[in-house]
């Protein structure tokens, strides 16, 4: 007898496309299922499936849960469901792409009592990633072009001054992160993401065609500012790169806060509950290939050190009297 692992493959099905299959109103082949090779756990008492597979039983979100362990869980529940709690199939989403199927699966859709887990992702401190809803992530990186826009700030004050010293140094390392954060990933994630589906449902689409537009403007002026930093901006380029640092902060204060107020918060309206699911994971996702497991935190680190540069680092010295 051999030890080790046992595998067996297993069928999953939408349970209320079993009942309208039973009342005539589907046709078989209509019915939601999928296969997968799951790992015998006889203590289980949850199932983890792959993402998709969730996505293909047409499972949304029920509510989030947490583990004995501390743990985050979603749980999920197939749509349409009858909303007696007998027949409830509880699907757990957990984030890293796999769903835990809760103990209160419907009797025949799983036999053998399978159980595939996976460890969550962990961060390079070891502690559990957490589950952040897209317009949050969008909203906190937001936070980082506001802090880097205070940078902008204080160094155009510095360049309007003669007296005072030009901070190219700090100005050129502010444009290269703005490039490498906001616009080839925050803003691509906008573009890619959120404005084709707005534009798809016709809803806000003036605003979109604004912010995308925006981007545009934001890249060029953002090459400006890039290559009068780094040509010697303490000469003639001094005033140059002045207006091209008051333009930036111009528009973008106004772009993020209404991203912030009017755009990020209809986004449900624009996507199902599990294509909302998806977009975080594909945005963290992006995030970690991008800047690697714990880049937003790096990000901020290096948005705080062009503070320090600046003297602009301690948050007490603004508090009123
Ligand atoms: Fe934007
Ligand atoms: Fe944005």
């Amino acid at each position: 007898m051999s030890m080790g692992k046992v595998v067996t493959r297993i069928r999953l099905t939408n349970h209320p496309d079993l009942d309208t299959l039973e009342a005539g109103r589907i046709p078989a082949a209509a019915v939601r299922t999928v296969e997968l090779d799951a790992l015998v756990d006889t203590g289980a008492t949850e199932l983890a499936i792959p993402r998709e597979a969730a996505v293909r039983l047409g499972l949304r979100r029920a509510r989030a849960a947490r583990r004995r362990d501390g743990s985050q869980k979603t749980c999920l529940t197939t749509a349409g469901m009858a909303p007696s709690g007998a027949r409830r199939t509880m699907i757990a989403i957990e984030r890293r792409g796999l769903l835990v199927l809760g103990s209160a699966l419907g009797a025949g859709l799983l036999t053998g009592c399978a159980s595939v887990r996976a460890p969550a992702a962990r961060d390079q401190h070891g502690a559990q990633a957490e589950d952040v809803f897209p317009p949050e992530d969008l909203m906190r990186e937001h936070g980082v072009l506001r802090r880097l826009l205070l940078v902008y700030e204080e160094s155009a004050r510095r360049l309007a001054a003669p007296a005072e010293a030009a901070p190219t140094a700090t100005v050129s390392a502010a444009a290269a992160l703005i490039k490498k954060f906001v616009e080839d990933y925050h803003e691509k994630l906008e573009e890619d993401h959120l404005f084709p589906r707005f534009r798809k449902a016709g809803k806000l689409v003036d605003l979109v065609t604004v912010l995308a537009q925006q981007h545009e403007a934001g890249r060029r002026l953002t090459r400006t500012i890039q290559q009068v930093a780094t040509s010697g901006a303490v000469g003639p380029g001094r005033p140059e790169l002045v207006t091209a640092l008051h333009a930036f902060i111009r528009m973008y204060r106004p772009h993020a806060a209404r991203e912030d107020t009017v755009l990020f918060p209809a986004l449900r309206s624009v996507v199902t509950p599990q294509e909302f699911d998806l977009l975080g994971d594909q945005f963290e996702d992006q995030e970690h290939a991008l800047f690697g497991p714990a880049g937003f935190e790096n990000v901020v680190a290096e948005v705080a050190k062009l503070e320090e540069s600046l003297g602009i680092h301690d948050l007490a010295v603004v508090t009123p009297a």
